[in-house]
């Protein structure tokens, strides 16, 4: 297949080329390429496809909510072609049976490179580390206790000992129970103007310091999710300095929202961590333009209807990402002004590709031919009604966005197209 006529974002900036892919790599890229089965993307960006590291499927378990078909649609129609699943599933994904499972569906459904995230504990638990030797030969690329810390700091550090022996990095949900106590947003005035229970920056802070000083005392590296505070960011970056091994992520919705938005009591903006005030976001936004922030996940949490028309102390944690986390991405950070193209590419694509040790996350001749194809100038307005997720639940319903996705090529197939949705 050859595409022709684009703009493609490559590590060093943008160029005009075509691309020719032949057997799912990409085999050649040059100004000009001849030949039959072109496909002509003048006036479009072609980006190497997102690699979401931080995505919840729901599969097994949860289907109400979000199977791995949904969940992978959805992931494509944002131009995702890798991602990573969260094993806060039920079972739980704490053993090779699970993960074999998810990998077979997602072979299956044919859509996106699913990669399965094996728990820490045995039943999230954390009590007893989980079978994290045989998740890895299953495919588990990675471990997590996503939607919660493991909470005993020397079950957690067995757990980076153990990972690391098997070739597997910990993400770490940074979350001091005792601290959270409860508390469904930031606090602040707006926790104080609604009478929601807040819970303070050190709640997530304290969490992310004790997982640098343990990688730090181990010389282990480790992954921070979903950072949302100034202070979480200030500890990453001096850890780094340091020479601390330490990786981070943060979401779109920390970069594009304050808890200004639970004024309302949207449950749509109840997310975990919750989402802070203007000089948290003003600081996720510096920390992933001087590489603090290594990548950008959308945190998929796919909730039903159910679980969210209900008073905002009731509802779930979570937000519908994968549909909207490019859009967002493009439109705040690039369209603003932080970063260039393909600084963009390097925190959807790249990094999460060094991360995790995974092929692909750039456009380079060898590399596998996974593309995200998009329209820049395109303006449109989130609606979850066209969402293909299951889980509409999203805090930006309404809101205007550039950037839509045309095409995201999975191994050199296209394997989603706007025009034919
Ligand atoms: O908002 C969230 N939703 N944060 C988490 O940590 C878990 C996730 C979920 O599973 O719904
Ligand atoms: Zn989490
Ligand atoms: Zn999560």
């Amino acid at each position: 297949m050859i595409f022709k006529n684009a703009s493609v974002v490559f590590p060093d900036g943008v160029r005009k080329a075509d691309i020719r892919t032949e057997g799912g790599i990409i085999a050649e890229i040059a100004p000009r390429i001849a030949g039959k089965d072109a496909i002509d993307l003048e006036g479009l960006t072609v980006f190497p496809g997102f690699i979401d590291m931080h995505v919840h499927l729901r599969e097994p378990g949860f289907e109400k909510k979000e199977d791995i078909e949904s969940g992978c649609r959805a992931a494509v129609k944002g131009g995702v072609t890798q991602l990573c699943c969260m094993p806060n599933t039920n079972p739980v994904t704490d053993n090779k049976v699970v993960v074999t499972y998810i990998l077979a569906r997602a072979k299956q459904v044919g859509l996106c490179k699913v990669h399965p995230v094996g728990a820490i504990t045995k039943g999230q638990e954390g009590k007893e580390l989980a079978a994290i030797g045989a998740m890895k030969a299953a495919g588990a690329v990675a471990l997590s206790e996503d939607g919660k810390s493991v909470e005993n700091s020397k079950i957690m550090s067995l757990a980076m000992q153990y990972a690391s022996d098997f070739g597997l990095i910990c993400l770490c949900h940074c979350e001091d129970k005792g601290l959270v106590d409860g508390g469904v947003c930031n606090e602040g005035y707006y926790s104080t103007l609604t009478g929601l229970k807040g819970s303070i920056r050190a709640a997530e802070d304290i969490m992310i310091a004790r997982e640098i000083c343990l990688a730090e005392s181990l010389s282990l590296p480790v992954h921070i999710c979903h950072v949302s505070t100034c202070s979480g960011v200030q500890l990453i970056r001096e850890a780094k300095a340091r020479g601390v091994r330490v990786t981070a992520e943060t979401c779109p919705h920390y970069f594009t929202l304050t808890d200004e938005a639970i004024a309302e009591f949207d449950t749509n903006t109840k997310v975990n961590p919750p989402l802070r005030e203007e000089k948290d976001r003003l600081a996720v936004i510096e920390g992933l333009k001087d590489g603090t922030l290594d990548c950008i996940v959308t945190d998929h949490a796919p909730h039903h209807a159910d679980d969210k028309n209900v008073e905002y102390n009731l509802a779930a944690f979570g937000i519908s990402g994968l549909e909207t986390s490019f859009a967002l991405s493009y439109t705040m950070l690039v369209k603003g002004g932080h970063l260039t193209l393909s600084g963009l590419a390097d925190r959807m694509s790249a990094a999460p590709a060094r991360i995790l040790s995974l092929p692909g996350g750039s456009i380079a001749v060898g590399q596998p031919a996974d593309l995200a194809v998009a329209d820049l100038n395109e303006e449109w307005t989130i609606d979850p009604a066209g969402f293909v997720s299951k889980g509409k639940n999203t805090p930006f319903a309404g809101r205007k966005v550039f950037g839509r996705i045309k095409y995201t090529v999975v191994d050199g197939e296209i394997k989603y197209e706007e025009k034919r949705l």
